[in-house]
């Protein structure tokens, strides 16, 4: 299974690196005024799927004082790790894809589901499980609802469900951009020539000027950077993942069929956004560079 290649690709800096950066302090940062804003103080019960290290959301955890703390990864490997670490600590850790929480009898007031989704969309939106190929949009979004429409009927009502991702633009054209730098125009060029998750359409007019759709655009920022720092690591890994697949209006109509309102922070960290300033500079199709990241709560409606 391709799945299971791209957990063993994951070495312990990939780890190190999801929870030491600046994009884990601004998702922490904005996830915290959603919380505090939009949920009631009485957080009793909170699960974390795609756990990972599940660093937030022990932070979140101690801060709540929830008595009930469940953290559960389809990796098995990272699981026992974490389980040997946290040793004595009042938190459960349990083996399983996200796909199984429906056999599940509990119910959470808040779920994390943290830079996971894209891996949803990313394995189960590939036509065959074995081989890396593209990913196909509409397969992977119907994963996608499918999965948060089985984490939401483990929700209480009033309580909520928070994600955080990459998140596409909502313009769908053609966008023309100049690369600042050599070392920008060799990671794009190394970008476009490996990736195997998407064959992007891409039009040269100068050396140094590329033409591409919007949604394509956004996937290149969230990548390129890998390449262009040396972090080949982090590229195995990343190389089979597409990281957005929804823009803002699309999950505030997935949410509010599946009886949630949606409270959504758009942006991009001043450290990522600094980068992309530097290497590119936007031409025509976006008035800037598009937002990078969304942190969400939905909170389910009562009743
Ligand atoms: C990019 S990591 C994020 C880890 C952590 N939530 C964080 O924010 O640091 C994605 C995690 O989701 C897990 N994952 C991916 N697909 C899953 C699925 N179908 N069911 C359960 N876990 C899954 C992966 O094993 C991995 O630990």
């Amino acid at each position: 299974m391709l799945t299971d290649d791209h957990k063993t690709r994951k070495l312990t800096a990939y780890w190190d690196d999801l929870v030491g950066g600046d994009t884990s302090q601004y998702k922490e940062a904005v996830l915290d005024h959603l919380i505090t804003t939009y949920l009631p103080d009485c957080i009793e019960t909170i699960l974390d799927i795609g756990c990972g290290t599940s660093d937030i959301a022990f932070k979140h955890r101690d801060r709540l004082k929830a008595s009930k703390f469940v953290c559960a990864d389809y990796d098995a490997a990272i699981v026992e790790r974490m389980k040997a670490e946290h040793a004595g600590q009042n938190v459960e850790w349990r083996v399983g894809d996200i796909f199984v929480i429906d056999q599940w009898e509990d119910r959470f007031d808040l779920v994390f589901l943290l830079d996971m989704i894209h891996e949803i969309y990313s394995f189960y939106g590939r036509v065959s499980r074995d081989a890396p190929g593209e990913i196909d949009h509409e397969r992977g979004s119907k994963a996608v609802r499918d999965a948060l429409a089985s984490v939401a009927r483990i929700v209480r009502p009033g309580g909520g469900i928070a994600i955080t991702d990459n998140v596409l633009t909502a313009e769908t054209g053609p966008v023309t951009v100049r690369m600042r730098t050599p070392q920008t125009r060799a990671a794009v060029e190394r970008f476009l020539s490996e990736y195997p998750s998407r064959r992007m359409k891409v039009e040269r007019p100068q050396d140094d000027v590329i033409v591409l759709a919007a949604h394509d655009f956004c996937i290149l920022l969230t990548q390129y950077n890998k390449i262009k720092t040396g972090q080949e690591h982090r590229w195995r890994v990343e190389q089979l993942e597409i990281h957005q697949y929804l823009d803002e209006e699309g999950y505030r109509r997935l949410f509010d069929e599946l009886g949630f309102d949606l409270h959504c922070v758009i942006g991009t960290p001043k450290p990522a956004l600094d980068e992309w300033r530097s290497d590119f500079d936007v031409l025509a199709g976006l008035p800037d560079l598009p937002p990078k990241r969304v942190t969400l709560l939905a909170t389910k409606r009562l009743g």
